[in-house]
C-alpha cells in the first residue's frame, strides 16, 4: 500500500471578514507523487497551502500530516511536521540583505544547526540546484530563475518531505519555467520528496504532475489523474477552467516544449 503523507480532513476557513474560503476539503497525498492544485484567482489554493501546515489555523476540520492530526500535536512535534514541509512562492521571498549562501543557511540557523554542518549542507544544496558559482551573490543580482533556485535551496534545508510550490513559476518566462519545473521533477525522482504544485496553470500541471484537484468555490470540484481530468472533465468548473485555457495556444505550448517547430508538426502530419 503506498504511503498517504498528507491528508486534509473536513477542512474549512473562513476569515472574520466575509464567506468561507474553503469548505470540507479532503485531500489525500500519496508520499513521492507530484499532486496538483488548480483553481483560478480568489479559488483560495494559497489559504490552502498555508491552512496544510499551520501557518494558518483551519477554522474546521484538519490536516494529518505522516497519520498524525497537527491540532493535536504539542508546539514541539507541531514544529517538527512544519519542518518536514518546505514552502517556495511566486515572488521567492528571499532575503535582500543576504548573500545566497545566507539565504540558504537561514533556515538550518533558526534550527541551531552547527555553522561547519550548516555550511556544508548549504554548498551541497546549492549544488542540487545549479548556483554553486552564485554562494556570494547577492538576490538583487540574480535573475528570477536564480532567485527561485535559491528559494527552493533554502526550502530544502531540513530534508522535507514535502514541498509546496505555491505559483513557484508565475512570475517566469516559458523557459525559465521549464527549468524550474525540471529542477522539481528532478528533486522529485532523485530525493523522493512529494511535490504540491499550486498553480493557475494547465500547462504547469500537465508538465509535471500526475494527478491534479481542481479548487473551485471554495470545494474541491474534481479530483483525478491529470490526463483524465483535462481530457474529460465531469464537472463545470473543469470543462470552464479547460475551455478558459485555449486548446490551440496549449497545443502550441505543448509542441514548443517538446522542442518541435509547428512546420515539423504539420508536416509530420501531412499537412505542409
Ligand atoms: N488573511 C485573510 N483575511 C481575509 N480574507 C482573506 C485572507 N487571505 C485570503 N483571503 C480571501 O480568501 C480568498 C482566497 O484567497 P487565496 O489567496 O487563497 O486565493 P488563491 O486561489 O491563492 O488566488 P490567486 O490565484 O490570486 O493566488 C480571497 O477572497 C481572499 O480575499
Ligand atoms: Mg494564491
Amino acid at each position: 500500500m503506498p504511503e498517504i503523507i498528507l491528508q486534509t480532513r473536513g477542512l474549512s476557513k473562513r476569515f472574520a471578514t466575509g464567506d468561507p474560503v474553503l469548505e470540507d476539503v479532503d485531500l489525500d497525498i500519496t508520499a513521492g507523487e507530484i499532486f496538483g492544485l488548480i483553481g483560478k484567482s480568489g479559488a483560495g489554493k494559497s489559504t490552502l497551502a498555508r491552512c496544510v501546515n499551520f501557518l494558518e489555523r483551519p477554522s474546521s476540520g484538519d490536516v494529518l500530516f505522516e497519520g498524525k492530526p497537527l491540532s493535536s500535536l504539542a508546539p514541539r512535534d507541531l514544529y517538527k511536521a512544519r519542518r518536514s514541509m518546505g514552502m517556495i512562492f511566486q515572488q521567492f521571498n528571499l532575503l535582500m540583505q543576504r548573500s545566497v549562501l545566507g539565504n540558504v543557511l537561514f533556515p538550518m540557523e533558526i534550527a541551531h544547526w552547527k555553522k561547519s554542518k550548516a555550511v556544508a549542507r548549504a554548498k551541497e544544496l546549492l549544488d542540487l540546484v545549479k548556483l554553486s558559482d552564485k554562494e556570494n551573490a547577492y538576490p538583487a543580482t540574480l535573475s528570477g530563475g536564480q532567485r527561485q533556485r535559491v528559494a527552493i535551496a533554502r526550502a530544502m534545508a531540513l530534508s522535507p518531505r514535502v514541498l509546496l510550490c505555491d505559483e513557484a513559476t508565475s512570475a517566469l518566462d516559458p523557459e525559465t519555467t521549464r527549468g524550474i519545473l525540471a529542477l522539481l521533477r528532478d528533486i522529485n525522482q532523485r530525493l523522493g520528496v512529494t511535490i504540491i504544485v499550486i498553480t493557475h496553470e494547465m500547462l504547469v500541471i500537465e508538465s509535471i504532475c500526475t494527478r491534479v484537484a481542481i479548487l473551485d468555490n471554495s470545494h474541491v470540484a474534481e479530483i483525478g489523474p491529470v490526463r483524465e481530468v483535462f481530457t474529460h472533465p465531469k464537472t463545470e468548473a473543469a470543462r470552464a477552467l479547460v475551455q478558459s485555457d485555449g486548446r490551440a495556444e496549449r497545443l502550441l505550448r505543448l509542441i514548443e516544449s517538446n522542442g518541435l517547430t509547428v512546420e515539423e508538426v504539420l508536416s509530420r502530419v501531412g499537412i505542409v
